[in-house]
């Protein structure tokens, strides 16, 4: 089966085409350097880019593969920014029309979870051994899911107030580390970890509900801590804010996998490229399933992926 997957929900336009697991191409076009200047994503000018990108992207396309080939359209249907998943609509519902393909509107949030699925190499198989615990976890959502069957998830847990990705650009923005942050504080953390970090001190945040997150809180200390830093420990405190988060999501996690002992656990959004969480899950359970580092962010073959599931499930 082969699916062509659009993604538009936020700041990164992309089409691909999916053939069971298989990614045989994913285009995409991130319109973060065009948002940077205005400190975050201006929903009218995201849409704008959607439609240019969305010429760019299928010109391409069309110079090197025949879409007649294609059996299914799937968009990103909700949740997103509106005008942006209208241009996605739009768009794909031009492409069902014009190759008489059937369309499949997909969730953002299940094209993260079975992003897990897709490879790279043809002949591999991958497959979501159930019960599993999914967190999903961007710049846009924290979700810890509960996923029964193929069929049914139940969210158990989700962030209060700020997405973790969300925290990491605010708080590289309040060091002056550019956006996003998450890629850049994690590179941080890979050369200081081994430094004392007891210098500085962050408090985790304690809820009253299991298995939801707090954020914004980690942000408020940073900003009160460098009110009184010397310019060279900047590398620091980002340190100790990347290994701090990190920790409490791992803890938080854990005390999902030990209430509800799952068969697999599941890590992906874009969140999910950072290393020390990466590596942290690995240790978590024996069946981690992380997504290959180019499909952590939004990306058309999570869609393509994600509508494959509901077709062969229905
Ligand atoms: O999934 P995504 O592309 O967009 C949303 O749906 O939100 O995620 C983008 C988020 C940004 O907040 C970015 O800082 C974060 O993912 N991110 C990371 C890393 N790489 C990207 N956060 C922590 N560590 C990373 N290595
Ligand atoms: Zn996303």
């Amino acid at each position: 089966m082969i699916i062509l997957g659009i993604e538009s929900s936020h700041d990164d336009t992309s089409i691909a085409i999916v053939e069971n697991n298989y990614v045989i191409f994913n285009y995409k076009i991130s319109q973060v350097n065009v948002h940077k200047q205005y400190g975050g994503t201006v929903p009218e000018i995201a849409s704008r880019e959607h439609y240019n990108n969305f010429y760019i992207l299928l010109s391409k396309i069309l110079q090197n593969y025949n879409l007649n080939k294609v059996d299914y359209i799937a968009y990103t249907k909700k949740p997103g920014l509106i005008g942006c998943l209208q241009m996605g609509k739009i768009f794909a519902h031009a492409l069902s029309k014009i190759l008489k393909k059937p369309l499949i509107p997909v969730n953002h949030l299940d094209g993260h979870i079975f992003s897990v699925l897709l490879t790279n190499v043809k002949t591999e198989k991958k497959e979501i051994k159930y019960p599993s615990i999914a967190f999903v976890v961007s710049g846009g959502h924290t979700n810890l899911y509960y996923l029964e069957d193929k069929k049914n998830k139940i969210l158990i847990g989700q962030t209060l107030d700020d997405a973790a990705g969300e925290v990491f650009d605010k708080v590289a923005r309040a060091l002056n580390l550019g956006f996003p942050g998450g890629p850049v504080i994690d590179e941080l953390f890979f050369q200081n970890r081994l430094k004392n970090l007891k210098k500085y001190h962050l408090t985790k945040p304690k809820l009253k509900t299991e298995f939801d997150f707090s954020f914004s809180g980690f942000k408020t200390q940073i900003i009160n801590i460098i009110k009184n830093k010397e310019n060279n420990e900047i590398d620091l405190i980002a340190t100790l804010f990347e290994k701090t988060v990190i920790d409490y999501i791992v803890f938080v996690v854990k005390k999902a996998i030990t209430k509800f002992k799952p068969k697999s656990l599941i890590i992906s959004g874009g969140v999910s490229a950072n290393k020390y969480l990466r590596e942290q899950c690995l240790l978590l359970h024996s069946n981690t399933q992380l997504p290959l580092e180019e499909y952590t962010t939004d990306n058309g073959a999570m869609i393509a992926i994600a509508a494959m599931l509901l077709i062969k499930n229905k």
